[in-house]
């Protein structure tokens, strides 16, 4: 047995090595544009390949990619941690409010990581496959392109916790969903144009039957929805009946499956699919992000820009403890297993 001196100098050597060596992970910028130059060259056509087959079979796998991958990185960065399957020791993000019955993009991520795990095994994370498939995702229905900073490292936990914490919902206030937005080192401007996301895809009747027949569930004010666009709502999402819950609206129903700029021009004319996305345009609290609409709903190429740069500042989200601990995994839905966790 070592003398308790001796053990205490040994004890503060490892806490400085360890602060040491977190603290220069923290402060190097750590994803980079040719990350994988080298040990992995054609993943971006890999991923590109597969997305391609991906929304040309079904133009919603795009939506469904953009999404899986924002609620990736609000829960605790962008480490793949969404994607981790129930195990007996890991209770998984997958049942938190905003994913149960919702969240979807799975079975796409396994068949890109089983290609990209073919041509360069155990090189490629989660995290960053997910990345690149967002933006590409977003470039097959009509958006923009940017470039993907990668080198993200998978996590080996998932926190549904968190999820249930930092995913906003529907019917939650615009101040609320603001703080969300903020805590995860995102601007106002970041909220708006992120949200323009909402171009593409389909919500559930259970995320917006609360706007149709009432402010029961609404923690906010009721925004104004147009009449005519509330009646043929109703008869896809009727008031009752728990039946019709999956039942599935556009988003934007003006061009559901092109990355446009009509969301916006959808909002100034009260035809938000979303009680969030509405208020961000009719809530009194909304006057900042009110003119932000406004501005995106008249400029197709300010959004187009605006959302390629909200996207590499959300991609950016940092797990820090994934970035000393974390992992390439084999199989995105689980940990890699054994020799890695005796430390
Ligand atoms: C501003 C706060 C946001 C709220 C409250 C919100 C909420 C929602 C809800 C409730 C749905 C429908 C889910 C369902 O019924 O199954 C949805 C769908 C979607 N969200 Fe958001 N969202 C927000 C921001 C974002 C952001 C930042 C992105 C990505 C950049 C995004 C991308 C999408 C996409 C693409 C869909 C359609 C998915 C599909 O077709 O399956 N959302 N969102
Ligand atoms: C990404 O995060 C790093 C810190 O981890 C920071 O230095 C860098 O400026 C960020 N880049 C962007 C585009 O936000
Ligand atoms: C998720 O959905 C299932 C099936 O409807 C339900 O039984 C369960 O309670 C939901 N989980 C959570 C955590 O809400
Ligand atoms: C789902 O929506 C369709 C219209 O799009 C409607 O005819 C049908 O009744 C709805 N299903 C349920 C269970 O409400």
């Amino acid at each position: 047995m070592a003398p308790p001196l001796c053990s205490r100098v040994l004890e503060r050597f490892l806490v400085m090595f360890v602060l040491i060596f977190i603290r220069a992970n923290a402060s190097d910028p750590p994803l980079t544009l040719d990350y994988y130059k080298s040990t992995c060259p054609r993943v971006l056509d890999i991923v590109r390949r597969e997305m391609e087959c991906a929304v040309f079979s079904d133009p919603r796998n795009a939506a469904i990619i953009v999404r899986l991958h924002m609620h990736d990185c609000f829960v605790q960065g962008c480490d793949g941690s969404v994607l981790l399957d129930d195990t007996i020791t890991l209770k998984s993000e997958k049942k938190a409010a905003q994913n149960n019955h919702s969240l979807r993009g799975f079975k796409i991520m396994d068949r890109i990581k089983l290609m990209v795990e073919s041509e360069c095994p155990g090189v490629v994370s989660c995290a960053d496959i997910l990345t690149i498939a967002a933006r590409d995702a977003v470039i097959l229905v009509g958006g923009p392109y940017w470039d993907v900073p990668l080198g993200r490292k998978d996590a080996r936990t998932a926190n549904y916790e968190l999820a249930n914490a930092n995913l906003p919902g529907a019917n939650e206030g615009l101040v609320s969903i603001i703080a969300k937005f903020i805590n995860q080192g995102l601007s106002v401007t970041d909220m708006v144009a992120l949200s323009g996301a909402h171009t593409i895809g389909m919500a559930r009747c259970e995320s917006f039957r609360a706007r149709l027949y009432g402010d029961l569930e609404l923690t906010s004010e009721k925004s104004p929805m147009a009449e005519s666009y509330i009646n043929s709502l109703r008869s896809a999402c009727p008031a009752f009946g728990f039946s019709s819950n999956n039942n599935v609206s556009a988003l934007d129903y003006v061009t559901p499956n092109l990355f446009d700029n009509s969301y916006y021009q959808l909002l100034v004319r009260g035809q938000g699919l979303l009680n969030s996305d509405q208020e961000m345009y009719s809530s009194l609290l909304g006057i900042e992000t009110r003119h932000l609409v406004q501005k995106y709903a008249e400029d197709p190429l300010e959004f187009f820009k605006q959302f390629a740069e909200s996207m590499v500042k959300m991609g950016n989200i940092t797990n820090y403890d994934s970035l000393v601990s974390g992992e390439v995994r084999k199989n995105c839905r689980f940990i890699n297993s054994l020799s890695h966790s005796e430390e």
